[in-house]
């Protein structure tokens, strides 16, 4: 079953490539492109009257696919921003700086919230315990030793970790041992979409963030967070989109909130990504195509992967130099962790030359798979090591 069909205009301008890079920015399906225009066309034909479209119908046409994806239960509880930074600083914004904020997290999260710590624990009231992801055999036995031992305000983890591909702990293995007050937050960027997940059982208890410029295949501009249900926060950074109920009434009384997860929304952004993400997941929709299924072809593609490896035996992309866990239950990329930077550099510049396009972060090199790819593809990748 091959899916390149979907995808014909981004191939046809890259007919030459293979692209290695879809964990970072992912090619968008031809049905995405018809989703660009009908924003225009809304935006023609509603002009000020358009945002009873979007917000009568597109918002929460998008928030029931994704609870349908995340087998989350609250449609309602879905909120977008143009990025998950945004989002993840509104919840953060709802404890007053002048406490103090122990914050739990790993080694291994996305810029977007490891700068944005950085910079908050210039306050001396901020303290943040950081668990190394590394040695990964022995990283969940230490991250629940860290959330038993101490108590947190705030629960920072990936899914899946950005710079390695593998799975965090499953939160069933440790949620339960978090007191009510802590916050949680999940960054699936690297699992929506990609890894199976149900957030069924944590639907009043996680705030999970993601977005659409990976796996959901959408571009820039459309990330989301699930708001635990009934949650009381009041983030100081918000926006007038998170009390359109109250937006006629005299606004001299305090700030109120609304109760699903528009509390946490901001204010006027562009909602393109939001059409271009409901026109993906209503391709998935109409189609039966699963994050199951995704993850089982994607699956098939990284044993392809390996097996050229296996043959090739190229000194330093090997599976000597693979960061892995469990291959069974990993994320949609793989990373090799190179003896130096430099090398690094070497490496992906003569498979670029080659039409491999990976993606690479100092020593590591990282290689993303995508229903785009066919297995027969790689031997263009098998030519490629041959050479070097
Ligand atoms: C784990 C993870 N989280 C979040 C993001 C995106 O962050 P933002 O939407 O704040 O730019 C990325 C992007 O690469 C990521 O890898």
């Amino acid at each position: 079953m091959s899916y390149k069909k979907h995808y014909s205009r981004y191939l046809a301008e890259h007919p030459n490539s293979l692209h290695f890079a879809p964990h970072s920015h992912h090619y968008w399906p031809d049905v995405t492109r018809d989703a660009q225009l009908a924003y225009w066309d809304d935006s023609a034909r509603g002009v000020d009257h358009k945002w009873g479209t979007i917000f009568g119908e597109r918002v929460p046409a998008v928030q029931k696919y994704l609870a349908q994806l995340l087998n989350h239960p609250y449609p309602e509880q879905f909120v977008f921003a143009s990025n998950t930074h945004e989002l993840l600083y509104r919840v953060i914004s709802s404890y007053a700086p002048d406490k103090p904020l122990k914050i739990l997290s790993t080694d291994s999260e996305f810029h977007s919230f490891s700068r944005q710590i950085r910079r908050l624990q210039e306050r001396p009231q901020v303290e943040l315990v950081s668990i190394a992801t590394e040695p990964f055999d022995t990283f969940e036995a230490r991250w629940l030793a860290a959330v038993q031992n101490q108590e947190f305000d705030l629960i920072f983890t990936s899914q899946v970790f950005y710079n390695s591909g593998v799975v965090a702990p499953d939160l069933k293995t440790w949620i339960d041992v978090v007191p009510a007050r802590t916050q949680i937050i999940i960054d699936g960027y690297h699992g929506c979409g990609a890894v199976p997940t149900d957030l069924s059982e944590f639907a009043d208890r996680v705030f999970y963030l993601a977005g659409g410029y990976k796996y959901l295949q959408a571009g820039e501009g459309c990330c989301f967070m699930a708001v635990p249900k009934g949650s009381q926060l009041r983030p100081e950074f918000t926006g007038w989109f998170a009390d359109f109920e109250n937006l006629a009434k005299p606004q001299q009384a305090q700030v109120e909130y609304a109760d699903d997860g528009m509390r946490f929304a901001g204010a006027t952004m562009d909602f393109s990504a939001v059409y271009r993400l409901e026109s993906v997941l209503g391709w998935w929709y109409r189609d039966g195509l699963t994050v199951t299924a995704i993850h089982d072809y994607v699956q098939q593609l990284q044993h392809a992967f390996l097996s050229i490896l296996d043959e090739v035996q190229h000194p330093h992309i090997n599976r000597k130099n693979l960061l892995a866990n469990n291959l069974s239950h990993h994320g949609h990329f793989l990373t090799f962790k190179l003896v130096d930077a430099q090398t690094v550099e070497q490496l992906a510049t003569h498979l670029s030359e080659h039409g491999i396009e990976t993606d690479y972060r100092a020593e590591r090199l990282r290689f993303g798979f995508a229903i785009y790819h066919d297995v027969g593809d790689y031997q263009q990748l098998k030519n490629a090591l041959s050479q070097t």
